[in-house]
């Protein structure tokens, strides 16, 4: 082990999106001499440059486009014939991802957090190539975020069969779209060129869409996105996709077996989940070890099996999210500065931003009920005040409690604005709240967020407002 003198750096984090990014800055605060090596032109990983934020971008102006289109605009007495113009759209979307990428360089030079531009991969347990050069770091901290899953035997081409990054940036909007996988990126970037104007058809291998979301919610929701034009082949494999030209054909089948059918599309999305980073990273060189799914294995304080080998976000196990990296992000920073950091995994908040947005924190009901007795309390939408005035009827809350100490376990959300709502929720589980709790928080009137509070009420079964 090589003494103090002869390290670079205390901590050198590989990988600057928002678990990397997030770590390094804390490190900096703390007082730690810290680099971050990525190898990507800008920061920000996927979730800046390829996922949460131009997703976003791309969900918030197609919403506008389909108000307008659909006639929810002129039920407000707003009559208007929309014009796509689509490179216009895209602009924005890259205008809000150069702003952020370029802030975080920023935040980098504001807490001297020294960018190390290249691929790293490990030289030794405590050192690293960084493009040519070696560093040597008293803590090193994987961050290495996740890429697509391949679909076996299809070929991604970034013309007719895209990934989530192709999807983004799709030069026109396609007749028909199929998305492969109804989970959350099929769903979200499936609802942008449907709103555009392209038929979208989700084929999704499990019997309904949106794994690890709770029963109600993904029952719930597929009717929504049928009801808006989506439409959904479950219980279907996609076992080939040839492409001749502009035109590709897949070739589907039921998962249980049974005959082939194919169907034509000009644009195929790839959207089956997500794959850690860990190629390329010589990790023997470390002695790091993998789990079975790939995942660098860690401890509750974020410790690898190497010590001083710290990692975080995406590329260890838990849910693949921005926040969760974040936090994570943070907390090692903290236990390598000697203090305690802490993730609450139990409470990692989800959504998806389609329209309407789909929340939840916690366990699912069915989760729940595996672990013992529950109470569960709804509340829709369409009771709700607010959400009624705007024309937003669908979706519910729902709050799931131990039957015996009323604490709150889960709390789910189909809401135009579910992804602003659950953040109470998330708050309210961490300190530990019943849904009596909930129940007698005075509530601003008239906000989406009272259907949580009567969702707390319907829990010991007294909501006023149905
Ligand atoms: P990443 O963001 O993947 O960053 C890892 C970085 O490490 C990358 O920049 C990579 O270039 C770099 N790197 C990898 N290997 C090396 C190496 N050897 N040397 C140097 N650098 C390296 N999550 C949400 O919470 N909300 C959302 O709305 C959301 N939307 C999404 C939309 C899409 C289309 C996608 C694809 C993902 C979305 N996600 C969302 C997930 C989110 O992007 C990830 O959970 C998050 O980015 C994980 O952060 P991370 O820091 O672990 O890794
Ligand atoms: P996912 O895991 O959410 O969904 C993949 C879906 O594909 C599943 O429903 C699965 O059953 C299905 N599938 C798998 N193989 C299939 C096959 N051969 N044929 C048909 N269906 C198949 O993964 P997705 O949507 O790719 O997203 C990856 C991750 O990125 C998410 O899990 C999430 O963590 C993150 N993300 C988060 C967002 C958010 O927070 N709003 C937005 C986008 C992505």
């Amino acid at each position: 082990m090589a003494d103090e003198q002869q390290y670079d750096y205390d901590v050198l984090v590989i990988g600057a999106g928002p678990g990397g990014y997030v770590a390094a800055i804390r490190a900096a605060q703390l007082g730690l001499k810290t680099a971050c090596a990525e190898s990507r032109e800008t920061l920000g990983g996927t979730c800046l440059n390829v996922g949460c934020i131009p997703s976003k971008a791309m969900l918030h102006a197609s919403e506008y486009f389909d108000a307008a289109a659909n006639g929810a605009m002129a039920k407000m007495g707003i009559k208007v014939t929309p014009e796509l113009d689509l490179e216009a759209m895209h602009g924005q979307r890259r205008d809000a991802v150069k702003q952020l990428t370029g802030g975080i360089e920023f935040l980098f030079k504001k807490n001297k957090v020294e960018w190390l531009k290249g691929r790293a991969s490990f030289t030794g347990k405590d050192s690293v190539d960084v493009a040519g050069r070696t560093v040597r770091a008293k803590n090193i901290v994987i961050a290495t975020g996740s890429s697509v899953t391949p679909l076996p035997g299809v070929t991604i081409d970034q013309k007719v069969v895209v990934d989530s990054t192709g999807a983004l940036e799709l030069p026109k909007v396609p007749e028909h779209m199929v998305v492969i996988g109804g989970g959350v990126i099929g769903l979200e970037l499936g609802s942008v060129w449907r709103r555009l104007g392209a038929k979208v058809t989700v084929v999704e291998f499990l019997d309904q869409i949106l794994p690890g979301f709770d029963g109600d919610v993904r029952k719930e929701s597929n009717k929504i996105f049928k009801k808006q034009g989506l439409e959904f082949k479950l219980s279907t494999k996609v076992t080939g996709v040839a492409v001749n030209g502009d035109v590709a054909t897949l070739t589907l089948e039921p998962a249980a077996g049974g005959e082939a059918q194919t169907i034509d599309a000009d644009a195929v999305l790839v959207s089956i989940g997500r794959k850690p980073n860990t190629d390329g990273l010589n990790l023997e060189a470390a002695g790091v070890a993998l789990n079975g799914r790939g995942q660098v294995e860690i401890d509750h304080d974020f410790r690898t099996n190497v010590s001083g080998v710290w990692a975080i976000g995406d590329v260890a196990p838990g849910l693949m999210l921005a926040h969760k990296a974040e936090d994570e992000g943070i907390a090692v920073a903290e236990n390598i500065a000697g203090q305690h950091g802490i993730v609450n995994h139990d409470v990692i908040p989800s959504v998806v931003y389609t329209w309407p947005e789909i929340a939840g924190v916690g366990l699912t009901e069915e989760a729940a009920k595996a672990k013992g007795e529950v109470e569960v309390g709804k509340f829709p939408m369409l009771a709700n005040s607010r959400a009624k005035t705007n024309h937003e009827p669908d979706g519910f809350v729902k709050i799931i409690a131990d039957a015996k100490t009323d604490r709150v376990l889960g709390v789910w959300a189909i809401a135009s604005v579910a992804g602003t709502m659950i953040a109470q929720a998330a708050q309210a589980m961490e300190f530990g709240a019943t849904s009596e709790d909930i129940a007698y928080t005075c509530h601003a009137h008239p906000t989406h967020s009272e259907a949580i509070k009567e969702a707390a009420m319907a829990v010991t079964g007294k909501p006023i407002h149905i």
